[in-house]
């Protein structure tokens, strides 16, 4: 199986649907709805994908709940062969936004993924994700607590959720701030926001990834200036074609993108709630376009290229 780098994967929406069925049980709370007779996550829409989210994330209520998270997650990345992950972490569902709780809460997280990594397993950094929908106030807070915590785990900032409520440079403040901290960035864009919703992010947070931005396809002076800036596109294509952004695999649009010059990467966004895992990604891949290995070395390049984390971890990976 070949070494592969994610950089875009939701800390509780990798969470397996037995673990979050388990926490729920042992709790005594009630989410059966968000489950389908097989036992996965159900839902209609992006927006439907977002609440479900929000319902399975209210099982984990303690830092001791993401610790468990977190060791359940780094077995699913090692199974597909992932060496190195960056996963988005957010103080809104650890802690309420409170830096002490937020501390508790990543230190757990922290410290479950040392342990993985000591023993050979995965390597992960954290980025903290403030959510789009619940407003810039509650952003700038987040923004606040990743300043105060960044480190050898926490080295980015960004910003998820719902692409089409409010304004990029709503929250040009927060991602001010997460700079001045010496936080790297990313947002997502052009998911659901189409071209313009990429330039945003660009010039309005400053961001050097892009989560998704697999739109820019619709605006080919857009896709130029992304290849000639060495901007990285976080493409996480299972995703897309389960929420419908793309109707197929073969009618995706990273394999332009890749050809026209833009550094794409590869990631599963949410693994359990879209079916899919690194593994899975590069099958789909290979099948779609005929990605050889000589392709996926090169994609695993630039994820690692254009990761979060120091030289010494790089050189320890690559
Ligand atoms: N996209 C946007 N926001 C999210 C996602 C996602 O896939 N998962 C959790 N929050
Ligand atoms: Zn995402």
């Amino acid at each position: 199986m070949l070494p592969k780098v994610e950089l875009h994967l939701h800390l509780e929406g990798a969470a397996p649907p037995a673990f979050v069925r388990g926490l729920a049980k042992e709790k005594s709370i009630d989410i059966s709805g968000i489950f389908d007779a097989q036992g996965g996550y159900v839902f209609t829409d992006f927006w439907h994908f977002l609440k479900v989210y929000e319902a399975a994330t209210s099982v984990l209520q303690t830092p001791e709940d993401y610790a468990r998270l977190t060791r359940a997650v780094l077995e699913q990345c090692a199974a597909s062969g992932v060496v190195y992950a960056e996963t988005f972490v957010s103080p809104d569902f650890c802690g309420g936004r409170d830096l002490g709780a937020w501390r508790e809460y990543l230190h757990a997280i922290r410290d479950a993924a040392s342990a993985v990594a000591v023993q050979g397993g995965p390597e992960l950094r954290g980025i903290v994700t403030c959510i789009r929908h619940f407003g810039p106030d509650k952003a700038r807070e987040t923004a606040l607590c990743a300043a105060e915590t960044v480190g050898d785990f926490i080295t980015g900032f960004g910003i998820a959720g719902d692409e089409t409520s409010g304004q990029p440079k709503d929250f040009r403040w927060s991602f001010d701030c997460a700079r001045e901290a010496g936080l790297r960035l990313t947002a997502h864009a052009g998911e659901w926001g189409g071209p313009q919703s990429i330039r945003d992010v660009l010039s309005d947070l400053g961001v050097e990834r892009v989560g998704h931005g697999v739109r820019a396809i619709e605006d080919l002076a857009l896709v130029d200036e992304l290849a000639e800036r060495g901007i990285v596109l976080e493409v996480c294509p299972g995703s897309n074609i389960a929420l419908g952004v793309f109707p197929d695999w073969r009618k995706h649009s990273i394999s332009e993108l890749d050809r026209r010059g833009v550094r794409v990467t590869v990631s599963t966004d949410d693994p359990p709630f879209f079916h899919t895992t690194m593994e899975h990604e590069f099958q789909m891949l290979h099948r779609a376009f005929d990605w050889d290995d000589g392709q996926f070395a090169r994609i695993s390049r630039t994820a690692l290229d254009a990761a979060f984390c120091d030289a010494d971890t790089k050189a320890k990976i690559a």
